[in-house]
């Protein structure tokens, strides 16, 4: 899956919100992920009309083709367990905390391995720092996606960008956070 092409930079990319102009274009969109296919191309913009979340497109400069997606979301998580005691040590007695979370985000098959998914999570890592200015914020959280396959497994690329595992589940995916003022 990793591509030997050259790495893509974010001055090559072009971020806009999801609207209706981009209906006819969302279908071209191509990924193993099947679910997140149909995520974009059915509910993508409807939740975002319903103030569910909002989607952000991410397009080749160059080409105009939409080469990945990420869908954010308010959220919070629930203080359990060592969590809760490692906050309850510092004074914080709170049963949940704010979170920003990652709803979906994909790269499309062409484009996989060429740096996009760690240009969404630095995007992601700005947004929430911006976020946190205007409204409390303390987490990103996401359900990572599991794969049979390592190479496919997202939990992996998290882990890379300093997520860690909130509770074991056993579903197809798995509850991560990333403390947004932890080393
Ligand atoms: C996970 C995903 C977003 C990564 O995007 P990408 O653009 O290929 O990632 P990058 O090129 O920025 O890779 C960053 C690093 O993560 C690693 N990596 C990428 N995808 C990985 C995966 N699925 N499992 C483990 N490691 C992964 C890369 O090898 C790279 O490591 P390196 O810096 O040591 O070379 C992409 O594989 C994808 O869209 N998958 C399908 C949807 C999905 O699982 N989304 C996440 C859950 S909703």
């Amino acid at each position: 899956m990793a591509s030997n092409k050259e790495k893509i930079s974010i001055t090559d990319i072009e971020i806009e919100q999801i609207n209706d102009s981009h209906n006819p274009i969302l279908s071209n969109f191509k990924s193993y992920e099947k679910e997140l296919v149909d995520f974009l191309v059915e509910d993508a913009l409807d939740n975002q009309k319903k103030q569910m979340s909002i989607t952000y497109l991410w397009f080749l400069k160059s080409t105009k083709e939409l080469v990945a997606y990420v869908t954010v979301l308010a959220d919070a998580i629930s203080l359990q367990g060592e969590l809760k005691e490692h906050f309850r040590q510092q004074g914080i007695l709170y049963k949940s905390l704010p979170a920003l979370k990652i709803g979906r985000l994909c790269v499309a098959n062409e484009y996989l391995g060429r740096g996009i998914g760690t240009l969404m999570i630095e995007f992601i890592l700005v947004l929430a720092q911006r976020i946190s200015k205007e409204i409390g914020l303390r987490f990103i959280t996401t359900d990572a996606k599991r794969n049979q396959e390592p190479r496919k497994d997202s939990v992996h690329f998290y882990k890379k960008f300093g997520f860690e595992i909130l509770r074991q589940r056993e579903k197809g995916t798995l509850p991560m956070y990333k403390d947004l003022i932890k080393e």
